[in-house]
């Protein structure tokens, strides 16, 4: 997935603006940049691989510094490997119009032979040069740079959020959408576009969602929007309640570690506002969570992907025990491909932080055509999932730019726990006062996460990441609600520190797993109080007989006095242990990827949102 951002004004420059706004979204996919600005009659492309420092040694120089218009991107590799010749802008050789790309071109191959028998010339692997020339083309014809992109558009199969900037007797700016999210604004004397809104907030926070099949000209105080056939589509701007600092590192040393120690705050906000306690019960805003609705349910599908999909498979254990309701889960990956069977009356439940996955968007899209009713849990207000969506629990993280989600991936998880009683309410399952025990116990969740966030638990987790900074590879594991937890620690160890580590049920271990174990090999277990704890202790003993160094992590002192080592989790309710659980997890997988030097907010291979298949 990779950041797009554009600009165009009447009484300054851009460039400044572009880098900037390539900054924000280099979260979005960092392996090479470039932009592309026109100016006195031609447009110039700087493009370099490599991160944004290397593009702005490039830009230097100054010569673009006096432009009006342009575009920027920064990549994350789909087709071509990253290399100067790939990274984008692309030009059509005219020096009259450049376009940066975030998607795939499927059917790019044969346009790209249609392209090459009319003696056109490709210098890259990618598919978007294949859409750059094809724009060109119809530019060439004598079109508005408009005009040339619907009618290129036309030709395409596929998915794409674009910016293209031509010259000509003033410079024109054009975007078009249709699959990753692409965000406009007008200002009094300029007009912006970007893949994420934080991109345009030094701008406005009056923003305008593109939707798919759009097509929007950008001039100077001017954002006009039509479908592919051209005709005008009216949009009213959505106001972004966010500020620059929430998105800044506010003093801490990396987004991801700001993020860990936010979830104190992000409790409070995704759910305190929603605890209808006089009642028992939770009050989510917006339509779609009512009694009518949830009483016809029969079934609750989850989708999501990734960290998502760990807060769905703990979604699955709350809605079950507390609302009786069944429930499945399934990668969005595997869902839109295997022809799933929906039964009659199921809520389709998206659970997704960015809103935009490419895989979560095409399942929620095809459980709704099976007949389920579409809902989601997401972070991002304007994205296409909430769009699509007939209800939508908002989590309230506020924008997540660590790559590695943390804060995100807490409120998914209380945002659950809301609905499985919400959900429990609604059937009659819980009453009134159990209802009130139950929220009352996730309002004293915040002093319980804000001591697990105390230097004292930070030392001993960052002790104990030290101690095992050489390990070949980690077991986690964890059992009920938890299981996911040994997941979630498993993947945030993996995606920072490029370790090794495998998530397991404890229970499973002895069907095949254990033989894996040898003398000192590090496993990770989640123990709290609850209905598994002695199950967990026994597969405790089951690791160290065999010479596993075990960690364990939880409120089980017994499990903790049976381990090597160990960090105690306050107690609290067995719903809402994996909030607690997952926090030293994430710690640890902070400061072993920090002692080993990888890149925190920006580990490699990957990208915030992946908006592609
Ligand atoms: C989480 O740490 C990863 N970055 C990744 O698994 C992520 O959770 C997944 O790509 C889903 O993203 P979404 O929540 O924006 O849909």
């Amino acid at each position: 997935m990779c950041g797009i951002v554009g600009g165009i004004s009447s009484s300054g420059t851009v460039l400044a603006h572009l880098v900037e706004g390539l900054r924000v979204l280099e979260y979005r996919g960092y392996d090479s940049c470039g932009v592309a600005v026109a100016e006195g009659g031609s447009v110039t492309v700087r493009r370099k691989v490599g991160r944004l420092a290397e593009l702005e040694r490039v830009l230097a120089d100054g010569a673009l510094g006096q432009a009006r218009a342009g575009i920027g991107h920064t990549r994350w590799a789909t087709h071509g490997k990253p290399s100067d010749e790939n990274a984008h802008p692309h030009s059509d050789g005219s020096g009259k119009l450049a376009l940066v790309h975030n998607g795939i071109i499927e059917n790019y191959l044969e346009l790209r032979r249609e392209l090459i028998a009319e003696g056109r010339k490709f210098h890259s692997e990618t598919d978007t040069e294949v859409l750059t020339l094809l724009v060109g083309r119809e530019y060439d014809l004598g079109k508005s740079l408009g005009d040339a992109v619907r009618a290129a558009l036309a030709r395409v199969r596929g998915y794409y959020a674009i910016a293209v900037i031509s010259t000509g007797a003033s410079p024109a700016l054009v975007g078009a959408r249709h699959g990753p999210p692409l965000v406009a604004a007008q200002t009094s004397d300029g007009a912006w576009l970007a893949s994420d809104v934080l991109a345009l907030m030094p701008h406005t926070r009056d923003v305008i969602y593109i939707e798919d099949g759009e097509v929007v000209e950008l001039s100077p105080g001017k954002v006009a929007i039509t479908n592919l056939a051209g005709e005008p589509v009216t949009r009213v701007p959505l106001r972004i309640e966010w500020d620059a600092e929430a998105a800044s590192k506010g003093g801490f040393a990396h987004h991801m570690l700001k993020e860990i120690f936010e979830q104190p705050d992000v409790l409070a906000r995704t759910a305190f506002d929603r605890i209808a306690s006089v009642h028992g019960d939770v009050a989510f805003e917006g339509a779609g969570w009512d009694d009518a609705l949830l009483k016809r349910i029969k079934r609750v599908q989850v989708i999501a992907c990734g960290t998502a999909l760990h807060a769905g498979m703990i979604a699955r254990y709350m809605i079950e025990g507390l609302a009786r309701v069944p429930v499945d889960f399934d990668f969005a990956s595997e869902f839109r491909y295997r022809e799933p069977c929906l039964a009659p009356d199921t809520l389709a439940l998206a659970i997704t932080q960015s809103g935009e996955t490419a895989d979560t968007l095409a399942a929620l899209r095809l459980a709704r055509e099976l007949g389920a009713y579409p809902a989601s849990i997401c972070n991002a207000i304007g994205s296409t999932v909430v769009r699509e969506s007939e209800a939508t629990i908002l989590t309230h993280a506020g924008p997540e730019i660590g790559v590695a989600s943390t804060k995100a991936f807490t409120a998914q998880v209380v945002a659950a726990f809301l609905l499985a009683v919400r959900l429990a309410r609604a059937r009659g399952m819980i009453d009134e006062a159990r209802g009130r025990e139950l929220l009352d116990d996730l309002r004293r969740l915040r002093p319980r996460m804000e001591g697990l966030l105390s230097d004292n638990t930070v030392h001993r987790v960052r002790a104990i990441a030290e101690r095992h900074l050489k390990a070949k590879g980690f077991f986690f594991l964890g059992r009920g609600l938890n299981f996911p937890i040994a997941l979630e620690g498993a993947l945030k160890l993996k995606e920072i520190s490029y370790v090794h580590a495998e998530g397991y049920a404890a229970g499973e271990m002895k069907h095949g797993p254990i033989a894996l174990i040898e003398p000192g090999m590090p496993v990770v277990v989640i123990s709290s109080t609850g209905r598994v704890t002695d199950k967990v202790r026994s597969n405790i003993e089951q690791v160290k007989a065999r010479g596993g160094h075990v960690i364990v992590i939880g409120s089980d002192a017994d499990s903790r006095s049976l381990g090597d080592e160990s960090i105690e989790v306050p107690e609290a309710s067995e719903w809402l242990s994996p909030v607690l659980n997952v926090i030293p997890l994430q710690l640890f997988a902070y400061h072993h990827a920090l002692m080993r030097g990888c890149d925190i907010d920006k580990p490699r291979n990957l990208a915030k949102s992946v908006t592609v298949e």
